[in-house]
């Protein structure tokens, strides 16, 4: 079924496994080419739009970052209909203005991952695709997001260049400590190959980054230990603007 109005398709991250204020939910797992999905699509009703969301890590949050099919997500949002992607991507805060509780939507970002299919061009056979990436986000998106937040009240940090990381596992405080020196701000580990495939999807994708939790050594009391409890507190708490940031959009 394709919903050709759909205004927004959500990825939920870490801690967002359904999105608050989505009326008329209707549940749908499209079969994709690439295989299966973390989990349904639900196609709801938000301030009288259309918007799809979806669990990155599956609704019970089953499935790791290295595991997620990337590839099948977007291409279940693309076959719904929809053209715009808002990634919600819970991070560590590595630069003194992403602390814990902060939404940001980063303007750049640096690839740690590996071993992740990352292409479209996978396959044989495939045209190998050699898309422009100098901007991650789509600008466009970017600024309906940094428009909506202003427009709804909720504070939000206008740019900031995100590292995505192999994880499960957290950082050392050497690896955090080499990603400040090589300029990111902020720590997670979905944001590729997500965004880079969006692209070769020919999707508008913007990243709304909820930080979670200072990333190893980066907060004030440096050897503070990061619990699950701690993210998925201050995850909930950073999340109780968004409804009311994507009914702006
Ligand atoms: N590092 C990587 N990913 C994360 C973190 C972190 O500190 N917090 C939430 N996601």
């Amino acid at each position: 079924m394709r919903h050709s109005d759909i205004a927004l398709a959500i990825i939920g991250g870490t801690g967002v496994y359904q999105f608050a204020g989505l009326q008329d939910i209707e549940p749908h797992q499209p079969v994709t080419r690439y295989g299966a999905l973390s989990g349904p699509v639900r196609v709801g009703t938000l301030a009288g739009q259309r918007v799809a969301f979806l669990a990155r890590h599956g609704e019970g949050h089953s499935v790791p970052p290295h595991r997620i099919n990337y590839r099948a997500n977007l291409a279940a949002l693309q076959a719904l209909g929809a053209t715009r992607v808002l990634a919600l991507n819970t991070v560590g805060g590595i630069t003194e203005r992403f602390g814990p509780r902060v939404l940001a939507c980063p303007d750049q970002l640096i690839d740690y991952t590996w071993g992740r299919i990352s292409t479209l061009s996978e396959e044989e056979g495939t045209e190998v695709l050699h898309v422009d990436f100098g901007e991650p986000y789509a600008p466009t998106l970017r600024a309906r997001v940094i428009e909506a937040a202003r427009a709804a009240g909720v504070g939000l940090v206008d740019g900031g260049c995100y590292g995505a990381t192999q994880g499960p596992r957290l950082e050392t405080r050497a690896e955090i400590a080499r990603m400040r020196r090589d300029g990111c701000d902020l720590v997670g580990m979905t944001g590729m190959p997500e965004a880079g495939l969006a692209r070769e999807f020919g999707l508008e994708y913007a990243c709304l980054a909820i930080v979670a939790n200072w990333a190893a050594g980066a907060g004030p009391v440096v050897d503070e230990v990061i619990t699950l409890e701690e993210v998925l507190a201050n995850v909930a708490a950073a999340s109780s603007g968004l409804p009311a940031l994507v009914t702006e959009m």
